[in-house]
């Protein structure tokens, strides 16, 4: 048993230590909101927080994960930042099939939890590894201009 903090709640899970956090966060604790894309990093379909910060979960390891606070887009709703910029994303129209939403949305509160107010280079630096086969990158960009302070 490994013990995750996961979520705000400490959780013990049935996993090898070396499995990727994503399938640990998907198959075993059922936080089905983190996706799997390419599973090599370069699509940011599986960004999550470790404590605070974006990362793809399907490079880390369960075990780079213990002791860390680990965060899904199931728990963003108690996040401030998380709340605007979920709303942002409402109001923008911004999905369209939704898969990589999940990852944008992870991807653009680290960035305006660091940084509340973004120019637009910054916001692309930040969001450059998020890729959405749909194109919204354009209403992704207004929602996170929206979402600034
Ligand atoms: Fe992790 Fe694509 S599934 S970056």
């Amino acid at each position: 048993m490994i013990t995750l903090n996961l979520n705000g709640k400490d959780q013990q899970l049935d996993v090898p230590p070396e499995m990727p956090l994503l399938w640990a966060i998907r198959d075993v604790a059922g936080y089905t909101g983190t996706k799997f894309g390419c599973g090599l990093g370069l699509c940011g379909a599986c960004t999550i927080h470790v404590d605070g910060l974006p990362v793809r979960a399907c490079l880390t390891t369960v075990e780079q994960a213990v002791g860390k606070r680990v965060t899904t887009v199931e728990a963003l709703q108690a996040d401030p930042v998380g709340q605007v910029v979920q709303q942002a994303w409402l109001e923008a129209g911004v999905a369209q099939c939704g898969y990589c939403q999940g990852g944008q949305i992870m991807s653009a509160t680290a960035l305006l939890k660091d940084n509340r107010n973004p120019d637009d280079a910054q916001i692309e630096a930040a969001m450059a590894g998020n890729i959405c086969r749909c194109g919204t990158y354009t209403r992704i960009r207004t929602a996170i201009r929206n979402a600034a302070a």
